[in-house]
């Protein structure tokens, strides 16, 4: 059985999503939960479904060895980032290199890179035209949502939509494909 940590900033919807799908997995489990705000929603929903949930400050950000050991101490064997807008230590990320992934709330490689995130990647989408837009299932890299990209889905983008009907078009998305395609991943780990 393979242990996930779920790092998460926000409410938490994936996280609460991802959390649930793997409680029926024979693959793996949810074992953690890391956020930097203690007030998000997603500490609520992770401590709700019985998940450690770990309040990370912004020394233990920034000096690397201490997420990394962190990890090593809870068995951690993924990282599945679901809207983490803190940067991660390049150790960390060399550490567990193939073993971090993040959903992108669009088609990458555009609409991406610092300070995309939230409303404003819907906002620019709108602002660009674009007739389509989707989630991005990427591997994560020291440069922000610029790792390989593992899995696309998209959806329409219609004349009447605003960022906000967008934010529920593409969460749609991500609650139907998120947990499905992380498993495949840590499964062909596994084969
Ligand atoms: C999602 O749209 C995800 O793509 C992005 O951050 C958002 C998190 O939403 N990385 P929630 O907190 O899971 O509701």
């Amino acid at each position: 059985m393979k242990s996930i940590c779920i790092f998460a900033s926000g409410t938490g919807t994936n996280a609460g999503n991802m959390i649930r799908h793997f409680q029926y997995s024979p693959l793996a489990k949810v074992v953690l939960v890391v956020c930097n705000n203690e007030k998000a929603g997603v500490v609520t929903i992770a401590r709700g479904l019985s998940v450690k949930t770990v309040i990370v400050n912004n020394d233990e950000l920034v000096n690397e060895g201490i997420l990394t050991g962190m990890m090593k101490n809870h068995g951690i064997d993924f990282i599945v980032l679901a809207g983490f807008l803190r940067k991660i230590p390049g150790d960390f990320i060399r550490a567990y290199n193939g073993k971090i992934i993040n959903i992108h709330p669009a088609l990458l490689p555009k609409f991406g890179g610092k300070g995309m995130y939230g409303l404003k990647v819907h906002e620019a989408v709108l602002a660009a035209g674009e007739k389509e837009t989707g989630i991005s299932i990427h591997y994560v890299t020291e440069q922000y949502d610029e790792g390989k990209i593992i899995f696309q889905a998209k959806c329409a983008v219609e004349k009447d939509d605003t960022p906000q009907t967008l934010e529920k078009k593409v969460h749609e998305l991500e609650y139907r494909y998120f947990p499905v395609e992380t498993e495949k991943i840590i499964a062909a780990y596994e084969s």
